[in-house]
Formats: structure tokens, C-alpha cells, sequence
């Protein structure tokens, strides 16, 4: 779930940029044109759950008078949500830093935030090494920014990264600043309670829990009644969803919150992220066969495909229990596209350990793969206790190895595909011409083509496949 572009153009950019900063824009912001308020800039990194995050951050910030821009010069407040999940991720967000110190240098009284997991895993070393950061406010302190914001605008330098159990924001409804109007995000749950020993992100989110079922149900009625026609579910492992009702004692496991969401409108179509190998379950692969606006779709990491080093990584499941998971998908969903997530180079990873990555690339047929060289984190279980011995040329071959065979099976896969026709929701204008729209099939591959008539972004097409890249289809409307 670390990027919200599933092309592999999209992934190589990750893996050559660490996902770039997304700018929410001004003129996305509805009911918000004040000219005589104050500004922020926010600039968000990594995953869905942080640029979800920013969407709350904004909303709480209108509340407290603040309206966005996308004009760095212009903003009283410059907020970077941070990631922390690889190095070169948090190196990015120094450069940025920099230039956003700049700008205060040049105008005195900006102030400056950092937020997310980058503030969680540094706290107040934040302060004192970066001189000009003037708040660092962790993923579970949001509600605190408007008390801490008073108080830097009076010279203090304001932290708060309390780590709550409860926490899950779901009375705030989140300012959708960078949407296209047809698709959103909907946080389910937050934090994480597996330790998989190479991830940071136990320790920048703190512990699972669930968010109240019905304000998710609400959240998304709402988002269909303002004409949005897809909603992806969130969470760092949505398949250990489970809220209880504390006045009926009545259990929601992730199944049944995914049935719920289907009945909002047949015409929102559900999508969700990130599943863990150990925890999917069939009842959860049956609910999807069941409703048709549940998109075919499981992005379902396998980090290795060595038992041995999904050991070492903690993951809970070996090889076995991974290729079982996936039979069990294409039996009972046999149209379900599969991704991934995949580290090359774990500690102590030998050459035909990365060889059985390879195999299963193979095995499970990714439609795609997000594609990291292993990166260790100070304080993880894996920093603490395996060395971190293979030398960065060897990570980076065996990367671009599973790069290469990646690429080779998404356009198998992708060419697989031509002649087919796919209801297609239109999201809007293709990248790279205005003659064209871009949207998505059930099986999340991005397709694009022709307009035709009066159709517009969040309407439902049938698209027929003419041709295919590994990153793309290429169609042509149906009626
Ligand atoms: N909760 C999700 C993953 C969140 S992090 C899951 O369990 O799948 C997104 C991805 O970043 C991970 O799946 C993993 O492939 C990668 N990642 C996490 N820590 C990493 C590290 N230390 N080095 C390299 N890649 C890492
Ligand atoms: Fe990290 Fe593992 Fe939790 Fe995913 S499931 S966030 S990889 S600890
Ligand atoms: Fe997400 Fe990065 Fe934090 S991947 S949870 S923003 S460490």
C-alpha cells in the first residue's frame, strides 16, 4: 500500500524517489476561500494511511481558521507528513527541510511542523537538530495541532507525540483537498501489533485498533451522496479488523465490515488495503465473490518467498501457507488480480533464497509489485538482531533481477488482457492527452481511452482491450 500509483512506472518512481511529496491544492478545497485567514502547505509522504492522515490534519486545521495553499511563499504554516519506513525516506524529507528553512529565513514568523512517523521516531531530536522545526506532532496528536499551533505562534516550540490506544479520528470528517471527486480513502483502523522484524512502523503508529463500523458505513454514505464512486478501505492489516459495539457487545470482523460497506450503493464500488498472508481469511474471499461492487483486487505482500527468511522477517507464514492463500484466491475468485510488496536483500538472504522470490513472482502472477531493497531501521527487531550483511550492489542486482521478471509477467498478464472488455469507472483525463480518460477495471489495472459522448469522470463504462504495456491498457469504449 505504499503508493497510490500502481503502475510499475509507479513503482520504479518509488524506488527512485521514495514516493515524491504530494502538494494538496487550494483550488481543490471546497467551501474554503477566506482571503483574510491563514495559510498552510502540506506536503505529505509513504503510505495511503499518512496522506489519508493529512486529510484529517486539514480538517482539523479549517476548523481552526487555517485554509490551504499550494504556494509555499504564501503559507504561515508549512506542514510535512513524514515517513520514516525506509532511509532514504526520511533523508528526502530533510532536503525538503532545508528549503522550507529558507523560506522562513526570508519570512520571519512562518511556522514550521513536521508530522507523521519521521516525527514520531525522532521526537524531540527533531527540534533540536533541524533549529527551525517549530512543532513535531506524531500520527495520534493531530487533534492537540490548533492548542500546540497558539502556542508556537507565541515563540514556544510545540511537541506532542503521545501514541494513544484508542484514537482513530473517527468523528473528523476528513477535508478531501487532493481528490479527483470520484475515489477516496477511508482509515478503518490504525497502527500495528505484528512485528515483522525488518518494519518501523509499530513503533511510529503504536497498537492496532479498530474505528467504529457505522461511522465508516456513514463515511462512505456520505462520500457516495457527494457523487464519489469508490472508497479504499485502510489500514496497515485490514484482515485483523475487528470492532466491538460497547453497548451491544456486537463483534464486526473485516468480512462482515466489507459487507456493510457493499450495501452502501451497488454503484460504490470497495476497494481495500493493506492484507496480511496470515490473517486473509475465505470468508473474506467469499464475501468478495458475493458482491460485484467489491473490486477483484488483493494486495497481499510477500516480502520473501523463502521460508527461512520469512522466519528471520517474522512474518508468521512461510512459503507453503503464501502459494495455499493464493490458490485459495484464483479458486474462489478466479478473476482476482494479486500484487505485492517484495524486499530484496534481507539479512543473510542467499543467492537461491532470492532465487525462490523469483519463483514466486512466478507462482502468484502479480499483476504488480511495489519493489524496495531492504533498509534497515534503528530500533527494529531485525537492527537488534541480524546484521545487515549484504553488501548495497548485491541488494540493488538482486532488485533490479525482480524488477525485470516483474515487468515480464505484469505484461503477460496485461497482454492477457486484450480483447477482454471491462466495466471501467473514469476517473478523469489520461496523463497525457485531454482526448483521452483514465480509469480503472474491478482488478485495479489503469486503463485508458478515447472520450466518447457525453461520459464523464464517475461514470461506469465498458472498455474493450486493444493493447497493453506492463503498466497500462489501452481500449476503446463499448456500448
Ligand atoms: N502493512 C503493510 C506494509 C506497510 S510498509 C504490510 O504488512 O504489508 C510497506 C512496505 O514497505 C512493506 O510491505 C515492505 O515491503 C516495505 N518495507 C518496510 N520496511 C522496510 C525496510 N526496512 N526496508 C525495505 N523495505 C521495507
Ligand atoms: Fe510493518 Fe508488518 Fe505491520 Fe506491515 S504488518 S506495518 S510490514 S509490522
Ligand atoms: Fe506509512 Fe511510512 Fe509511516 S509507510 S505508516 S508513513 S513509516
Amino acid at each position: 500500500m505504499y503508493n497510490d500509483n500502481p503502475t510499475l512506472e509507479g513503482v520504479v518512481k518509488v524506488i527512485k524517489e521514495e514516493r515524491q511529496g504530494e502538494v494538496f491544492f487550494k483550488e481543490s478545497a471546497q467551501g474554503l476561500t477566506s482571503s483574510d485567514s491563514k495559510h498552510f502547505y502540506i506536503e505529505s509522504y509513504g503510505c495511503q494511511m499518512n496522506f489519508s492522515d493529512s486529510e484529517i490534519v486539514a480538517s482539523i486545521l479549517a476548523g481552526a481558521g487555517y485554509q490551504p495553499t499550494r504556494n509555499l511563499e504564501e503559507s504561515d504554516l508549512i506542514l510535512i507528513n513524514t515517513c520514516s519506513i525506509r532511509e532514504k525516506a526520511e533523508d528526502t524529507v530533510r532536503k525538503r527541510l532545508k528549503i522550507f528553512n529558507q523560506i522562513k529565513t526570508r519570512k520571519p514568523g512562518t511556522l514550521i511542523g513536521v508530522l507523521g512517523c519521521m516525527a514520531e521516531r525522532l521526537k524531540a531530536k527533531l527540534i533540536d537538530q533541524e533549529k527551525l522545526v517549530d512543532l513535531v506532532v506524531g500520527p495520534d496528536a493531530y487533534r492537540d495541532l490548533p492548542k500546540l499551533l497558539i502556542g508556537a505562534e507565541e515563540g514556544e516550540k510545540g511537541i506532542n507525540v503521545f501514541l494513544s490506544r484508542e484514537e482513530t479520528y473517527a468523528d473528523i470528517s476528513p477535508l478531501r483537498l487532493g481528490s479527483n471527486g470520484v475515489s477516496a480513502f477511508i482509515s478503518i483502523m490504525r497502527g500495528c501489533d505484528n512485528m515483522c522484524s525488518f518494519c518501523v512502523v509499530p513503533f511510529t503508529r503504536g497498537r492496532e485498533r479498530s474505528r467504529n463500523a457505522y461511522s465508516v458505513v456513514a463515511e462512505a454514505t456520505d462520500l457516495y451522496q457527494k457523487g464519489y464512486r469508490e472508497i479504499t478501505l485502510l489500514g496497515q492489516n485490514v484482515d485483523s479488523y475487528k470492532w466491538e459495539n460497547p453497548e451491544t457487545k456486537e463483534v464486526v470482523n473485516f468480512a462482515q465490515l466489507l459487507e456493510m460497506t457493499a450495501h452502501v450503493h451497488p454503484d460504490l464500488r470497495i476497494r481495500f488495503s493493506t492484507s496480511h498472508p496470515k490473517d486473509i481469511t475465505d470468508e473474506v474471499l467469499h464475501t468478495m465473490a458475493k458482491y460485484e461492487n467489491i473490486c477483484k483486487y488483493i494486495h497481499l505482500p510477500v516480502q520473501s518467498g523463502n521460508s527461512r527468511i520469512l522466519q528471520l522477517m517474522n512474518r508468521t507464514y512461510d512459503r507453503e501457507w503464501y502459494k495455499e492463500r493464493v490458490d485459495a484466491i484464483y479458486r474462489i475468485l478466479p478473476d482476482c488480480a494479486i500484487s505485492s510488496d517484495i524486499i530484496a536483500g534481507f539479512c543473510s538472504e542467499t543467492e537461491s533464497e532470492h532465487q525462490d522470490t523469483l519463483s514466486m513472482i512466478e507462482y502468484a502472477g502479480y499483476s504488480m509489485s511495489y519493489m524496495f531493497f531492504y533498509s534497515e531501521r534503528p530500533g527494529t527487531l531485525a537492527a537488534k538482531k541480524y546484521p545487515d550483511d549484504i553488501p548495497l550492489k548485491v541488494k540493488k542486482s538482486r532488485l533490479a533481477e525482480i524488477i525485470e521478471l516483474q515487468s515480464k509477467v505484469s505484461l503477460r498478464k496485461n497482454k492477457a488482457d486484450i480483447g477482454r472488455t471491462f466495466k471501467v469507472l473514469i476517473e478523469g483525463d489520461s496523463k497525457k492527452s485531454d482526448q483521452d480518460f483514465k480509469g480503472r477495471n474491478s482488478q485495479n489495472k489503469m486503463i485508458i481511452f478515447p472520450k466518447k459522448g457525453s461520459y464523464q469522470p464517475g461514470d461506469y463504462v465498458m472498455v474493450k482491450v486493444h493493447d497493453a504495456t506492463s503498466a497500462t491498457l489501452k481500449g476503446s469504449i463499448v456500448d
